[in-house]
C-alpha cells in the first residue's frame, strides 16, 4: 500500500479525503482531534510543493426527507466555519473554502489553487450521490486532482464516492493513490487487535454503549480473538434480561434476547456481565440513586456498572497484555454515573507494558474528558471504522481500494 510520503507531488494538485466530521456543541468544535491528526499528511504534501484539496463530510443529510428538511440539514452541516480553525492549525499556508461541491465554481477554485495552498471543499454530503457512490460524481471529483490520498480513517468503512469511487476512478485513469499518515497509524495499531500474537495474551475487550444490535458482529468476531469480553453500558441489560435477571426500566432490545442468550452460553464464561449496577428511579428527573446486585427492581433503571463489577473488571484488565475498548460503561456525561467508566480508565492507566486501544467517539471523548487519553497506546479517531475493522478481519473498503 502506497503511503503519502511515497508520492511525487511537486507542483501537483492532490485531493485528500479527511474526516473533519468533528463533534460539535452549539455549532462550536468540541474536539478538533480529527483535524489535528490529519495535519502530518497535509503538511507533508504542502512541504513537498503540492496544492492540497481537502474533502470531508460533516454530520448526516438524509435525502429521504422533504426539500425543506434537506435544506435545513445542509445549513446545519455547512462546513464553512471549519476554515478559520484550519487556518489557525496551518498558519504558514493560505487556506480557502469552496462553497460548491461540484461544477464550474469548484473547477475555478481548484484552478486558482497554487502549490503550498489548501482548499477545503464544502461538505461532500451536500451531494446526493456521495453516499450512493455515484460514478459520475466520483469521476468529476477524480478529474480535479492529479493524485488522491485517503486519510479519513473515521470514514474508511463507508464505500462512498469520496472514500471509494474517487480512488477507484483515479486508479482507472492511472493517477497515483495512497494512504495518509493517520490511516497508516490506525491500520498499524488496529491490526494488532485483529491479528493477535501470543505475547499479546490475555487479550481483553471491553464493550459498552447502548445497543447489542450495533455490536453483534463485533462480539462474534471478538469472541474468536479475545480471551475475555467485559460488557457494560446499556447493552448489558439485554444480556442480563436474556439470562433471566430483572432489569427494571433499563433499556432492553427484545429482539436481541435470543442472540444474547446464545452468545453468552457459547462464550462459556468468556463474557463477563455486571454483577451490580448503579440505578435510579427513572432516567430524567430521578430522585433516588442506589447500588443494587444482580437484579434491578421494578421502577429502577441501570445507569452505570456498580463498584463490585468495576473491581472484577479492573482485576481482569490487570491480568491482560492487550485491551480493546469501545463504548462507555454508563451514562458518563453525568458525573453521577461516570464512576464505572473512570474506574476502567484507572485500571488501564495502571496496566504497565500492555498494548491498549480505545475506539469510538463516545469512549474517546470520555477518556479525554477524564484526563486519561495519554494512558492509552492508541486512541482511534474512528468509532464505526475501528469496530468494522475488527469485525472484518482488518478490511475496510476505503483502505482496501487503495491497497488493491
Ligand atoms: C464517524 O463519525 O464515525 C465518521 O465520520 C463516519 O460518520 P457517519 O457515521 O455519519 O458515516
Amino acid at each position: 500500500m502506497k503511503l503519502v510520503s511515497d508520492l511525487d507531488v511537486k507542483g501537483k494538485k492532490v485531493l485528500v479525503r479527511v474526516d473533519f466530521n468533528v463533534p460539535l456543541k452549539d455549532g462550536v468544535i468540541r474536539d478538533d482531534n480529527r483535524m489535528v491528526q490529519a495535519l502530518p499528511t497535509i503538511k507533508e504534501l504542502l512541504d513537498k510543493g503540492a496544492a492540497v484539496i481537502l474533502m470531508s463530510h460533516l454530520g448526516k443529510i438524509s435525502y429521504k426527507k422533504t426539500p425543506e428538511e434537506i435544506e435545513e440539514a445542509k445549513k446545519k452541516n455547512n462546513m464553512v466555519f471549519l476554515v478559520n480553525h484550519l487556518q489557525e492549525l496551518l498558519p504558514k499556508n493560505d487556506v480557502s473554502f469552496c462553497p460548491d461541491t461540484r461544477g464550474e465554481k469548484l473547477a475555478y477554485f481548484v484552478d486558482m489553487l497554487k502549490p503550498g495552498e489548501v482548499l477545503l471543499v464544502q461538505n461532500t454530503r451536500y451531494e446526493k450521490g456521495e453516499e450512493k457512490n455515484d460514478s459520475v460524481l466520483s469521476q468529476e471529483w477524480a478529474s480535479i486532482a492529479d493524485a488522491f490520498v485517503m486519510d479519513a480513517f473515521g470514514s474508511a468503512h463507508r464505500a462512498h464516492a469520496s472514500t471509494y469511487g474517487v480512488p477507484e476512478a483515479m486508479k482507472a485513469e492511472g493517477k497515483p493513490v495512497a494512504v495518509g499518515f493517520l490511516v497508516e497509524k490506525e491500520v498499524e495499531n488496529l491490526t494488532r487487535c485483529v491479528e493477535v500474537k501470543p505475547e499479546d495474551r490475555p487479550y481483553v475487550a471491553i464493550l459498552g454503549g447502548f445497543k447489542v444490535s450495533d455490536k453483534i458482529k463485533v462480539i462474534d468476531s471478538l469472541l474468536k480473538k479475545c480471551d475475555k469480553i467485559l460488557i457494560g453500558g446499556a447493552m448489558a441489560y439485554t444480556f442480563k434480561k436474556a439470562l433471566g435477571y430483572t432489569v427494571g426500566t433499563s433499556p432492553v432490545e427484545s429482539d436481541q434476547l435470543d442472540y444474547a442468550k446464545k452468545c453468552f452460553e457459547e462464550a462459556k464464561g468468556r463474557i463477563l456481565l455486571p454483577v451490580d449496577s448503579v440505578v435510579t428511579n427513572g432516567f430524567e428527573g430521578w430522585t433516588e440513586k442506589k447500588v443494587v446486585g444482580q437484579d434491578i427492581p421494578e421502577g429502577y433503571e441501570g445507569m452505570d456498572i456498580g463498584p463490585e463489577t468495576a473491581k472484577i473488571y479492573a482485576s481482569e484488565i490487570a491480568k491482560s497484555k492487550m485491551v480493546f475498548w469501545n463504548g462507555p460503561m454508563g451514562v458518563f456525561e453525568q458525573s453521577d454515573f461516570a464512576v464505572g467508566t473512570i474506574e476502567i480508565c484507572k485500571a488501564i492507566a495502571e496496566l504497565k507494558g500492555a498494548f491498549t486501544v480505545i475506539g469510538g467517539g463516545d469512549s474517546a471523548a470520555a477518556v479525554a474528558q477524564f484526563g486519561y487519553k495519554d494512558e492509552f497506546s492508541h486512541v482511534s479517531t474512528g468509532g464505526g471504522a475501528s469496530l468494522e475493522m475488527i469485525e472484518n478481519d482488518g478490511h475496510l473498503p476505503g483502505i482496501d481500494i487503495i491497497r488493491g
